[in-house]
């Protein structure tokens, strides 16, 4: 197992730029929580593995996540993100720009995900990166498999719930909906799943057929 050093050392293998630094401030100081490093440098890398020209995020906050994933996109793709905070989406459209994607790339909606994401296309997208409302997490997932196509990878943030979903006494209502999650993620017969031990986890499956 993977000691508290080497697991810095993973985090901190891809660092962050000066301008995903600020977007962090950002976040933290709105209370928008950005993801870390490692869960920005393996999303930037599963958007370079499918080859991503069409990701969902659900969670924009203010622009962290997003702008890992365009860097890992094709140069041609396009990242519609959604957030129910309009100032949470502008700051996110000025770390964006800041990094000098222009706004054709990104579409960035307003509103409650469960709103917003059954509006979108059937098998429309290569990616689905979910860091919203923890407890509405078992309904991205119908939503997510629903937008992927075939190779298509799905992806929550927070999948170990603050080191809590490990911890069997743990039983608030944030931890138990991640577990029931993970349960779900892993005996889908249309996913592959994986969770990475980054950040504060990632729990992610690939779309089989
Ligand atoms: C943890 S932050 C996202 C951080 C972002 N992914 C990043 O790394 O920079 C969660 C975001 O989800 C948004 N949010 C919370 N509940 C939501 C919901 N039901 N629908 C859409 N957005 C929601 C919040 O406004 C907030 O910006």
């Amino acid at each position: 197992m993977a000691t508290p050093a080497s697991l810095e050392y993973a985090e901190e293998f891809v660092p962050e730029d000066d301008i995903l630094r600020a977007a962090r401030r950002r976040g933290i100081e709105v209370g928008a929580r950005p993801i870390l490093p490692g869960c920005g440098a393996a999303l930037c890398f599963l958007a370079t593995v499918v080859n991503a020209r069409s990701v969902v995020e659900v969670g924009a906050g203010c622009g962290v996540s997003g702008l890992w994933l365009l860097r890992g996109m094709r140069p041609d793709g396009t990242l519609t993100s959604v957030d129910v905070e309009p100032e949470h989406q502008r700051m996110a459209r000025q770390t964006f720009a800041q990094a000098g994607f222009s706004g054709s790339r990104i579409r960035l909606i307003g509103g409650r995900a469960l709103d917003v994401l059954p509006r979108l296309a059937d098998g429309g997208y290569d990616m689905v990166f979910c860091d919203a409302a923890v407890q509405e997490y078992i309904d991205y997932l119908t939503e997510s498999v629903r937008l992927l196509r075939k190779g298509g990878v799905v992806v929550f943030a927070d999948a170990f719930c603050d080191d809590r979903v490990a911890d069997p006494t743990q039983r608030d209502p944030d931890t138990v909906a991640m577990r029931e999650l993970a349960k779900l993620v892993k005996n889908d017969e249309r996913l592959r799943p994986l969770v990475l031990p980054l950040g504060s986890g990632l729990l992610a499956g690939v779309k089989l057929s």
